[in-house]
């Protein structure tokens, strides 16, 4: 569904991606581990669409996301929810910052629909905003002012409102990198919620028993690229590449 070809993307005269490809299906989990630095988060946003490669194609469902003209590639955009890896909220209720992403989708797929249901939306937003933070364990903070929240509440918030979203892809950036191991499992079932949704997901992580635990098939970015992709069980018991095999034992430390 979205699809990385061939791409490479330089910051100045430093080449971080080279010749790089990846591609993530609906309701498919795919992790992206690699050392701090490698191109993790620069590879999240060649898929978010919002970081333009030097060289090769972005694609969703077969359209060239840099071959179309603003407002189609801004139409892709909204296909595509992210959550960064620092939490991004406004300085508003945990209700409005998840609310924020059900407008954003209502406004392209929902409008008419919306416009002749009235009242009737209302109520919808509300259950959604409800059930959204329902998945991240947080209905209780719901009227709670966001900058008031810990790092690790507006994390599972910033989770909730691209979940609220309904995106075809979604990307996680350190998903749980704030959170105790109790919040990190309840994300880490967030996650599975998504899959079972028809979303495809693609998470960079640190950890490694993450990706262990939540993905179909894990990406290992080591040295401008994509070294190793293929099914979690084989990446971790089997790996081809002999860096690969060093960097998951820990052999190989950057
Ligand atoms: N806007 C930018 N301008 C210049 N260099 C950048 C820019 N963004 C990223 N870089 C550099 O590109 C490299 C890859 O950065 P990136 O954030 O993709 O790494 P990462 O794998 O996500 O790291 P981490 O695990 O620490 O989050 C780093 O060396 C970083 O300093
Ligand atoms: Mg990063």
């Amino acid at each position: 569904m979205l699809r990385v070809a061939n791409a490479s993307r330089s910051y100045g005269d430093e080449t971080v991606l080279r010749n790089l490809s990846i591609e993530v299906g609906s309701g498919e989990v795919v992790a992206v581990i690699g050392p701090s630095g490698v191109g993790k988060t620069t590879l999240l946003r060649l898929l978010a669409l919002s970081l333009e490669p030097d060289e090769g194609t972005v694609a969703l469902d077969g359209t060239d996301a840099w071959a179309v003209d603003a407002a189609e590639r801004r139409a892709l955009r909204r296909r595509v929810g992210m959550v960064f890896q620092e939490a991004s909220l406004f300085d508003a209720s945990v209700a409005r910052n998840v609310e924020y992403g059900l407008r954003v989708r209502r406004s392209w797929r929902d409008r008419l629909h919306d416009e002749v249901a009235g009242l009737v939306r209302s109520n919808g937003v509300a259950d959604a905003v409800h059930e959204a933070l329902d998945v991240v364990g947080l209905t209780q903070k719901v009227v709670q002012q966001a900058d008031s929240l810990s790092g690790g509440e507006a994390q599972r918030v910033s989770f909730a409102r691209a979940l609220a979203y309904e995106p075809d892809v979604l990307l996680l950036d350190e998903p749980t990198s704030d959170l105790d191991p109790r919040n990190t499992a309840v994300i880490e079932d967030a996650i599975g919620e998504a899959r079972d949704r028809g979303i495809g997901v693609v998470a960079a992580t640190h950890d490694m028993h993450q990706a262990e635990r939540v993905a179909d098939r894990v990406a290992v970015l080591l040295d401008d690229g994509i070294t190793e992709i293929g099914p979690t069980e084989r990446i971790f018991e089997d790996p081809s590449d002999e860096r690969t095999r060093k960097f998951i034992s820990g052999e190989l430390v950057y």
